[in-house]
């Protein structure tokens, strides 16, 4: 079963195409970190007609990349029938296309939560595609297509290397991205229960408010990790949050106490511009604070991961979300937990479209389409 599946819940416009919900035919991811860097953080508005501009191409492109190039193709033999007859590459376009979508068996789009104006586009044009091609259509939560990245185990090459096998249920996945920080237990693939979230800022947000103060530039989180490992991990002692549910997160107060840290370095107090800081601070004590902040971060999550390992005993451990690509949570999380983690490839990790459409292949074993003329987006949606 071929799902090409939207993803444009922030600022990444992707679209994949993905076989039987682990095989991996092709993924186009249009960032548009370029446009926003200007302004230090995403521009909803900016980011939903970036999304518009460049959502046919990317589709187009993700459809080509997908089937041609496989020499059992007989689309590949079509196309090439159809250049060598026909100067009209309008005529040709359209006809490669048809040929094209009759591989795709369904399409799949990020229904939330996420930026409106984003999830905006990626649906309508799911819901057309769906609706023209008279094709089903599967809306899928974000937060379970971080998750069932980890379910891609083939395809392109550049993107490798893959997990030798799919997690086995029980699952215990922790997700952590710029806008969620999540610690979810399941135990098939229709029983997914929340046991801990964030009360406050995500862990990528943080990464992204810490980069801010150091003045590295947008996107922080991978900024601050390069930084990072120039630096001392244990020269700023910072406290590690304290929250009243056990396997809740917070982490507003580990960003404020990073900004105290820093003014209180550069000798300055709290009335003072936190965006001039950045310039009273040299290069290794930027890195010494980047280091100090990741290894805060990084233990709180996985000492709450351990707590739930010990308590739910679940056979396979997985991360996902843009923090997930981060090397020293990998390892941290490999040292505490007594199961081996298999890790899903870093670009898997961050905002695409294989995930969803890997969610949607296993949502499609139990759920029936929905009906493309009545689908809405959830920015807020709650798992
Ligand atoms: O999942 P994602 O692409 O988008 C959201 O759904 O939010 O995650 C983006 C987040 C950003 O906050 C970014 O700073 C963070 O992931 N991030 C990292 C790293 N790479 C990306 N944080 C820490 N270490 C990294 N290597
Ligand atoms: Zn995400």
């Amino acid at each position: 079963m071929n799902i090409l599946a939207i993803e444009t819940s922030c600022d990444e416009t992707s679209v994949a195409v993905v076989a039987d919900g682990c095989k991996l035919l092709s993924l186009v991811v249009n960032s548009q970190i370029d446009i926003h860097k200007a302004f230090g953080g995403v521009v909803p508005e900016i980011a939903a007609r970036s999304h518009i501009e460049v959502m046919l191409p990317v589709v187009r492109q993700a459809l080509e990349e997908a089937f041609y190039g496989n020499p059992k193709s007989e689309i590949l033999n079509t196309k090439q029938t159809q250049n060598s007859n026909d100067q009209n590459t309008t005529h040709d376009q359209r006809i490669t296309n048809h040929n094209l979508w009759s591989q795709i068996d369904a399409i799949a789009v990020t229904q939330g939560p996420g930026l409106l104006g984003s999830l905006l586009i990626g649906v309508l044009t799911a819901k057309t595609l769906a609706w023209t091609l008279n094709k089903p259509l599967i809306p899928v939560h974000h937060h379970l297509g971080h998750i069932y990245a980890n379910w891609i185990l083939e395809g392109l090459e550049y993107s490798a290397p893959y997990p030798a096998q799919v997690p086995e249920f029980p699952v215990l996945a922790l997700i952590v991205s710029g806008g969620h920080t999540q610690l979810l237990y399941g135990t098939d693939h229709n029983t997914w229960k929340v046991i801990g979230r964030t009360q406050d800022d995500a862990a990528g947000e943080a990464f992204d408010k810490v980069a801010k103060i150091l003045g590295f530039p947008y996107p922080g989180g991978l900024n601050v990790a390069k930084a990072a490992e120039h630096g001392d991990p244990l020269c700023y002692a910072l406290p590690t949050p304290k929250v009243a549910e056990k396997y809740n997160f917070s982490f507003s107060g580990l960003k404020t106490a990073v900004l105290r840290a820093v003014q209180k370095e550069c000798g300055k107090d709290h009335t003072f511009p936190s965006f001039q800081l950045a310039a009273l601070l040299n290069e290794a004590q930027k890195a010494d604070f980047a280091a100090s902040f990741q290894k805060t971060a990084v233990d709180y999550l996985v000492s709450k991961t351990k707590l739930a390992f010990e308590e739910f005993q679940p056979k396979t451990v997985i991360i996902g979300g843009g923090v997930a690509a981060s090397q020293p949570l990998r390892e941290a999380l490999s040292t505490a937990l007594p199961v081996e983690i298999q890790y899903a490839p870093q670009i898997l990790c961050t905002d695409n479209a294989a995930m969803i459409a890997a969610r949607a292949y296993f949502q499609s074993k139990n759920e029936d389409p929905v009906d493309p003329c009545h689908l809405e987006v959830k920015p807020s949606w709650p798992l």
